[in-house]
């Protein structure tokens, strides 16, 4: 038994490394976030733009961690110092973002589940009542009591191992959030109302039609150069690049998996996730609301929409329900893999086995996740955060402020640090002839090149200027 925890973890084969990979990139971000940008950033338009910097861009960071996982074999914390042993610091900062994420991820992840137990226990009506979701994080105690659970599950299933835990939960769980989301959005798709005072009838298809079709309307070249900012800092978010999640991930890939056509894989997940997302919630906004633009944010599944599911009556608690479940299996696989990421890490450095640190981290972010919970009634302490951020959190709390640090500070000075390593320091071709490994084809290696010299580095020092405020 013990030489189990000796012998090196891995995924057992190609698909549950891709599934887990997209556990991990699809969670809050695509749904909550997504389609607001989309609905803000001229629909169709933004919808292009992304793609088209998943598939540069976005190809080449996530090729990138994975490939340095896999071919030093170690998790986010030594791969950076086994790279080059003066990139060690990018290591334990890789290691470090993660942990605080997890912190307030597994805190929104328990306002999800206590939604979700809401609507199945036939409450759903309250949520959609003015002021429950602020009276539910004013209650010092049912946040702390969900975070619990959420933390718990997580906990679990790392516990049980990259194969027996991540994959295995990973296949089970990605094709079931698919087929949900499919299902909702096919619901608020054919979705319509007729406003009984002025006699108009708003239809899901129009709402669709507002959120596919391009929009250019005021378009300058300001405003363009934004849409491909926004679309950029979500990609990387959305991706979970530059965590250390990637490369921890990565670390337990087997030679013959093909890393492009996972990349691939990985990123038409994530989009077509986020596209879907937006299906499932701007038709329904548009007609129970007439307008595409429900917000974004907490502010958008726990207050917005709880009441477009009320409009839509009785069947509105069954695809609130649904919706719920849908939701806490996107969060769930993505506090996974921040989880992996850290208890990795901790193994290497305090030589503990996977079971004695998933432990510990459960009490550790458990602990953790009581001060996010009390920082929205206990504690008072709010801080102001540079209006680019979120959508509703001037004066940032605890949450906000941990989200604010990690995504817009450390996430682009990782990245920066990686392209310099990876494209000056070792040069492309090192990561080329790992993804080449067993005679593997890649054909945009110059792509791949320019990119991660020149392209990237530049998007990533706009991205942190960005973030305070600077342009
Ligand atoms: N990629 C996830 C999303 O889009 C968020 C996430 C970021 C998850 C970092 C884990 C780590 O919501």
């Amino acid at each position: 038994m013990d030489n189990q925890t000796k012998k090196k973890a891995s995924f057992t084969g190609t698909i549950g490394f891709v599934l887990a990979a997209a556990g991990s990139a699809v969670g809050l971000g695509n749904i909550w976030r997504f389609p607001y940008l989309a609905a803000q950033n001229g629909g169709g338009l933004f919808i292009l733009i992304y793609i088209l910097l998943a598939l540069t861009c976005g190809f080449v960071l996530l090729i990138t961690d994975i490939a340095i996982g896999r071919k030093t074999g170690k998790t986010a914390l030594e791969a950076f110092g086994a790279v080059s042993s003066k990139f060690k610091f990018l290591g334990a900062l890789s290691t470090v973002v993660p942990t605080l994420i997890l912190a307030y991820y597994a805190v929104i992840g328990g306002w999800i589940l206590k939604y979700m137990v809401d609507y199945f226990t036939g409450q759903g009506a309250q949520t959609a009542t003015d002021g429950y979701f602020g009276a539910f994080l004013a209650s010092p105690v049912s946040p702390i009591i969900y975070t619990f659970i959420f933390l718990a599950a997580t906990a679990l299933i790392v516990y049980k191992g990259v194969e027996k835990g991540i994959e295995k939960f990973s296949k089970v769980i990605m094709p079931g959030l698919i087929l949900l989301i499919i299902g909702i959005a096919v619901f608020s798709v054919t979705r319509s109302y007729t406003d009984p005072v002025s006699g108009v009838t708003r239809t899901g298809l129009e709402g669709m039609y507002q959120y596919f079709v391009p929009n250019f309307d005021g378009m300058t070249v300001s405003r363009f150069f934004k849409i491909v900012m926004d679309a950029m800092c979500q990609l990387f978010y959305s991706l979970s690049v530059a965590m250390g999640i990637m490369i921890t991930y990565g670390s337990y890939v087997k030679k013959d998996t093909s890393l492009t056509k996972s990349v691939i894989q990985i990123e038409a997940f994530d989009s077509g996730v986020a596209i879907l997302a937006g299906l499932m919630i701007l038709p329904a906004a548009f007609v129970f609301n007439g307008s595409i633009d429900a917000g974004a944010g907490p502010g958008l599944i726990f207050v917005a929409l709880p009441k477009i599911f009320e409009a839509m009556g009785t069947v509105g608690h069954v695809a609130g329900a649904l919706f719920f479940v849908m939701v806490v299996f996107a969060a769930l696989t993505s506090c996974i893999s921040l989880m992996e990421t850290v208890v990795a890490g901790g193994m290497t450095l305090f030589k503990k086995s996977r079971k004695q640190v998933s432990w510990i981290a459960f009490v550790v972010f458990a602990a953790m996740g009581v001060v996010v919970c009390l920082g929205y009634n206990l504690i008072t302490f709010r801080m102001p955060l540079p209006p680019s951020f979120a959508v509703d959190a001037t004066t940032g709390t605890i949450l906000d402020i941990l989200d604010f640090f990690c995504n817009y500070i450390m996430l682009p000075i990782i990245s920066l640090g990686t392209c310099i390593l990876i494209g000056w320091v070792k040069k492309p071709q090192w990561i080329i002839s790992e993804i080449e490994e067993g005679g593997k084809p890649f054909k945009a290696k110059a792509m791949y090149s320019i990119i991660i010299r020149y392209v990237a580095p530049v998007i990533v020092i706009i991205m942190l200027f960005k973030a305070t405020g600077k342009f």
